[in-house]
This record gives C-alpha cells, sequence and structure tokens, in this order.
C-alpha cells in the first residue's frame, strides 16, 4: 500500500497503470472507514487490477463548521483497513492541495441537490459534486464504487457524470447494516448508548415498507405514513423527512409502478441519520 499526497503523483501512478492496461477502481472516502467502507473496497478489488482508495474529509460539503470539526479522523487506523482490503494507492491530499488559492470552480447538478438533504444541508451536494468530479478526473478510473445508503449523493453524482460524459461506470453497493439493522455510518460513533439502542428503528420502518411493498400495496402515501408512524413512535427520533420516490430523478410518486425508493432522515440527540430501501411492486 502506498499513500499519494500530492496530485501530480498520482496522475502518475494511474498513467503508469494504464500504460500497463491495467483497469483502475477508485473509491472516494472521507475516512472514518466502517465495514460499509470495507464493502466498497472488496468489490473493488474483486473488479480491479489497480485500487485506489481516496482518503479526503472534504470541506466544502460540510455547511455545518462544527460538523466539520467532530467529523472522525484517524488516517493511520484508515490506512490499516486500506492495506487489509487490499488497496494499492490511497490518495490522501491535504485540503489546500485540493483547494489551492484562487480555486472558485463549483459543480452543481441542481434540482436534485436541492431537495431532501440538501434543504437541510444547503451547499452539501454541491461540495460532493465538485470533489468526486476532481477525484474522477484525478483518478481516470474505469469504475467508482459508492454506497446506496445515500442514495441522492449517488444519484447526484450519476447525473453529473453523464452530463460532464466522465468516461466512469459508477458503481452502486449495498448498504452494510449492523446486526439490529442500523446502516453503517461513520456518524453512528456520536449516539449515546440509548439514542443506539433507539436507532435501528429507521431500518424497522424500512423494512415494514418494504414487506407492504411485497404485499402489493401500490399506494406511496400509505407506505410513507406507515415508515412516519414506526420513526414517530420512537420518542428519541425526530423524523426529517420520509419520501417515496421515483428512483431516478426522486420525484415524489403517487403509485408504485415498477421501482421505487423510500428515503428517511432522522435525527437522534445531535446526530443525523440517513437511510433508504428500493420498493418493488408486484
Ligand atoms: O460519501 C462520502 O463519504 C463523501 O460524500 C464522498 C463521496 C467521499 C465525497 O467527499
Amino acid at each position: 500500500l502506498e499513500v499519494v499526497e500530492l496530485i501530480a503523483d498520482m496522475r502518475t501512478v494511474v498513467a503508469r497503470a494504464r500504460r500497463a492496461g491495467k483497469s483502475i477502481g477508485l473509491a472516494p472516502t472521507m475516512g472514518a472507514l466502517h465495514a460499509g467502507h470495507r464493502s466498497l473496497l472488496a468489490r473493488a478489488r474483486k473488479e480491479c487490477d489497480v485500487v485506489v482508495m481516496s482518503l479526503f474529509v472534504n470541506p466544502t460539503q460540510f455547511n455545518d463548521k462544527d460538523d466539520f470539526a467532530k467529523y472522525p479522523r484517524d488516517a493511520k487506523a484508515d490506512e490499516l483497513i486500506a492495506r487489509e482490503e487490499g488497496v494499492d494507492f490511497v490518495f490522501e491530499p491535504a485540503p489546500v492541495e485540493m483547494y489551492p488559492d484562487g480555486f472558485v470552480t463549483t459543480v452543481h447538478v441542481p434540482g436534485l441537490s436541492e431537495i431532501l438533504e440538501g434543504k437541510s444541508r444547503p451547499g452539501h451536494y454541491q461540495g460532493v459534486a465538485t470533489v468526486v468530479a476532481k477525484l474522477l478526473l484525478i483518478g481516470q478510473c474505469d469504475r467508482a464504487y459508492f454506497g446506496l445508503k445515500d442514495y441522492q449523493q449517488l444519484q447526484v453524482i450519476r447525473r453529473m457524470v453523464a452530463d460532464l460524459n466522465i468516461q466512469v461506470e459508477i458503481v452502486p453497493c449495498e448498504t452494510i447494516r449492523e446486526a439490529d439493522g442500523l446502516a453503517m455510518s461513520s456518524r453512528n460513533v456520536r449516539l449515546t448508548a440509548d439514542e443506539r439502542a433507539a436507532s435501528p428503528v429507521i431500518a424497522r420502518a424500512l423494512t415494514a415498507a418494504q414487506a407492504m411493498a411485497d404485499s402489493g400495496v401500490r399506494d406511496a402515501q400509505a407506505i410513507r405514513a406507515s415508515i412516519a408512524r414506526i420513526i414517530e413512535a420512537e420518542p428519541l427520533a425526530k423524523l426529517d423527512y420520509t419520501v417515496v420516490v421515483a428512483p431516478d430523478d426522486l420525484s415524489e410518486i403517487a403509485t408504485i409502478d415498477g421501482g421505487a425508493v423510500a428515503l428517511v432522515a432522522a435525527i437522534f440527540g445531535g446526530v443525523r441519520l440517513i437511510d433508504s430501501c428500493t420498493l418493488q411492486s408486484r
């Protein structure tokens, strides 16, 4: 495993791999790696000759300074995990390397970036789209791996890649869960013991929603109401939103006719948790 800090060095590494005819897989991360990240890395390892993991806590996607300051950072522990998962290169740039003096460009995917998470976190997806565009251009990878847990992020990135003709396959990866259903997230460590015990209510609500859709319920509002009811019954959970939307543009739908996705955001104490699941009508 080699740690690469400079963009110029990353370009040299990538150019060498491409000249040798090797396929390159990139897993963008902000560190604080958990089993969810491991699954992205393992998939990249299986599918690509060279695996690059980026490790960069991107300041431009935090609209809350406190959230950025509190974001867990332990590069050595993350490098160890990357090594265990067979990563070849960890790209670990300093903020000034990614955003030098004079940096002004942003990538904005209107519409998708302003709804749902974008409403509570103005500018968040603009920061994500900008940094992911930079990472894809630096990494020149064949495939890039993203978790389905942040479903909206995945759609913003897919739209951006399609619109800008970036030649990469975006590979969505299944959400990895704790034994009690809580979706793995770097934020989970910030839950108190009581909040942690209450948090699987989100997964329970989504599982119930899937069961409704599986049993033939097509009324999206009924499914949405069921998710809300289950989460609102938990005193430690403050539901921000739950919606049932079309898989691509995340527009709200009335009837599940083919594919749909349920998205949830709920706050436990000071910790905002998001989760999602696909719904398939029979
Ligand atoms: O999902 C994340 O960890 C981040 O949003 C990403 C994609 C690495 C961009 O900073």
